[in-house]
């Protein structure tokens, strides 16, 4: 058992984060209209259950201990036209391929958590956008407005809500129908072939662990005189950046004997700009039996981080809290090892993962904002390098990516640069790696943990 900080708290409930100060909310006009929406959310079904929630717990623990490693990815904010077929399948497609590469590298369980079915909602550096002498709301996700640029597009409106967990429970039951069976069945290679990928030698390396799978997979069955059914689906976990409080309160249950859970994700994070230690998002979090995230970005201090760790997991158990940093290749040398070392001497039972994205975004000659791929290995590759060197586990990825051929982010097997970005960039918010950017980098990590 920890220090008291928890327990100098008044007690917790799905709404005492009302009491704290909550960074990034919208302003909305009409208080009793989101009164109402919250109140008609509570009566919604849950998108998942409280078993699945621990189930992933369960994962985590082991991905802590260096028996699995975790791939979490996706959009950086999902948006309401990219519900369709296509879109949810190519996100769960490069997932899972990706994971497959990762499984072959480090001959572990590799645990998918996608940033999907309820990653809507984003902070913003300002609460307001001017263009000329035009001034309104920062677009802050679909869940709370729409990107145009008109007063009534950008007018906060609750009811968007209502289609985020519309739109989370859409996409949650294609995945769900996808990763049960026949698309995700192993025994049919046909479905994991690469699609834009350019004759590269990843893509080849790929085509030969793909043919090698569909060896083993007939040995074993050879061997075993049956068909290995549990080839036939893959496990897949969302999650979410836990912003939106009054959104993620309403989808809060309580589930009997076990708990309060949020049932709108297995998992949620909190964002480097929602941090605060007396802040109404640590509040939320520390209610909530889901595994949790902690973004952590350069003004982390050693101190600080250990405080939150104890507030977030006051039992100190391992599985429930993954601390996901976000440094730049520049800084994280700097940054990341006196976190590590106050971790450790505080014996804080923690999962470290990277994420890449979020330090290395920069601005292009052309105004269009980017990531470069070799910013991005050059990070991943001196945290597994830091961790190993301080005897800490770097236990998983954190990346923004689509399936798609986009060109957001520069460089990479297909050498986009900068003046490449604006032939099909998509994003309204961060820069994703593209399809082949992604596999790429699953083949550089798999590399590096062989
Ligand atoms: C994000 O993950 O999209 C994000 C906003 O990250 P961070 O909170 O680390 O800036
Ligand atoms: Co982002």
């Amino acid at each position: 058992m920890h220090g008291n900080n928890t327990s100098m708290k008044p007690p917790w409930t799905p709404e005492s984060w009302k009491k704290y100060e909550a960074q990034q909310q919208p302003k909305y006009d009409n208080p009793a209209e989101l009164a109402e929406v919250i109140s008609r959310m509570t009566t919604l079904p849950p998108l998942v259950t409280a078993w699945e929630v621990d189930r992933l717990r369960t994962q985590l623990e082991l991905a802590e201990q260096g028996h699995a490693f975790v791939l979490q990815g996706g959009d950086c904010s999902e948006s309401f036209d990219d519900c369709n077929s296509t879109s949810i399948l190519r996100k769960l497609k490069v997932l899972i391929q990706m994971s497959l590469v990762l499984i072959c590298g480090s001959k572990t369980k590799i645990v998918r958590i996608g940033r999907i079915a309820g990653q809507y909602a984003k902070p913003r550096s300002a609460d307001v956008e001017k263009r000329g002498d035009v001034e309104l709301p920062s677009y802050r996700g679909d869940i709370v407005n729409q990107a145009g640029f008109s007063p009534a597009e950008r007018r906060p409106d609750p009811q968007l809500m209502l289609r985020a967990y519309e739109k989370s429970a859409l996409t949650l039951n294609y995945i769900r129908a996808l990763s049960e069976g026949g698309f995700a069945d192993l025994h049919h290679p046909e479905n994991w072939d690469l699609e834009f990928v350019r004759n590269t030698p990843g893509s080849r390396r790929y085509q030969q662990l793909l043919e090698s799978l569909s060896d083993s997979i007939r040995f074993m069955e050879a061997v075993s005189a049956g068909e290995l059914t549990q080839l036939s689906r893959v496990d897949f976990f969302t999650s979410h950046e836990g912003l939106l409080l009054g959104f993620e309160q309403a989808l809060t249950r309580l589930e009997r004997n076990r708990g309060w859970y949020n049932l709108g994700t297995h998992m949620a994070w909190i964002g480097d700009r929602t941090r605060a230690l007396d802040g109404a998002h640590v509040e939320y979090f520390r209610g909530i039996r889901n595994p949790i995230g902690l973004k952590v970005g350069n003004s982390m201090e050693p101190q600080q981080l250990v405080e939150l760790i104890r507030i977030l997991n006051p039992e100190n158990e391992r599985g429930r809290l993954t601390l996901i940093h976000r440094f730049g290749a520049e800084r994280i040398r700097e940054r990341l090892p006196r976190l590590i070392e106050a971790v450790l001497s505080a014996n804080l039972h923690v999962l470290w993962s990277c994420d890449p994205m979020h330090g290395n975004t920069q601005t292009a000659r052309n105004g269009i904002k980017t990531r470069s791929f070799d910013d991005i290995m050059s990070e991943i590759f001196t945290a597994f390098r830091i961790h190993g060197e301080l005897k800490s586990r770097l236990s998983g990825i954190h990346l923004e990516l689509t399936g798609e051929d986009v060109t957001e982010c520069t460089g990479g097997p297909g050498n986009l640069t900068e003046a490449d970005l604006a032939k099909d960039y998509r994003s309204q918010v961060d820069p994703r790696l593209n399809y082949e950017q992604a596999m790429e980098i699953a083949f550089l990590i798999a590399e590096q943990m062989r």
